[in-house]
């Protein structure tokens, strides 16, 4: 069934095994001119940019996702079912909830708490625990490791809500140690579980709802670029 509702290619091979995926599509589009050899557009539905190239000579693809579950779980369940995709890297900002995680940190979800329901579709005779790929947390680690960057890893929230009605929802989730709000992995960890597939979420603060410091877009850059040299080395 292919080109999908969402993504208007039609013949395999166009989109790489492995796909960055930012939420914003303009990050897309920078990330393929940025740092990716001979990029080529493959989606424009929706303006939800998407481009393959490759770097270090391995082919990789970058496509926006939009904000939140919903979205995310829609474009990462095409790009698995209809077009192959086996690793797929969310590359996203997130607020840290946690005294020690500071504004420009960059926070790797190893799993994905929720306030959603998007794993009602399962059917569960319990709660699930949406988890990351351990063969891309690994890699992902060993790179950093590798490139002296500093990277916190463990638990973050995908919520469904950006302005909660309850400011202070976030302290219970803090207590549980989870360490920054985001509002995509669980769905697209979820996605990638019930399908076999590879998914990871590496994130740069952004914000702090502890101190409610905020980055400069300067200093948003320099992250990102530490973030990007991370999600980059995941190609296979
Ligand atoms: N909440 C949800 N998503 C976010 C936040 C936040 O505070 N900051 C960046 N992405």
């Amino acid at each position: 069934m292919i080109p999908t509702p969402h993504i208007g290619v039609s013949e395999q091979g166009i989109i790489a095994e492995t796909v960055l995926l930012p939420g914003d599509p303009l990050r897309a589009k920078f990330i393929a001119e940025t740092f990716l050899e001979n990029p080529v557009q493959f989606n424009t539905v929706r303006n939800m940019f998407g481009y393959t190239g490759t770097y270090k000579g391995k082919k990789i693809s970058v496509m926006g996702t939009g904000m939140g579950m919903p979205s995310i779980g829609i474009y990462s369940y095409e790009l698995i079912h209809f077009y192959g995709v086996k690793n797929l890297i969310r590359i996203g900002s997130a607020g840290s909830i946690q005294e020690d995680v500071k504004v420009r940190d960059i926070v790797i979800g190893m799993s994905a708490s929720t306030n959603s329901n998007f794993a009602r579709q399962y059917d569960l005779p319990g709660t699930y625990a949406p988890n990351a790929s351990w063969k891309l947390l690994k890699k992902a680690t060993d790179v950093a490791k590798e490139k002296g960057i500093n990277v916190t890893v463990g638990n973050v929230l995908s919520s469904d809500v950006f302005y909660d009605d309850n400011p202070d929802a976030w302290k219970k989730w803090a207590k549980m140690g989870v360490l920054a709000i985001e509002m995509e992995a669980a769905a697209l960890y979820m996605n990638a579980n019930r399908a076999g597939a590879n998914a990871l979420c590496i994130l740069t603060i952004s914000d702090s709802l502890v101190t409610h410091e905020l980055t400069s877009a300067e200093e948003r850059q320099t992250t990102f670029t530490q973030m990007m040299e991370i999600a980059l080395e995941l190609a296979e």
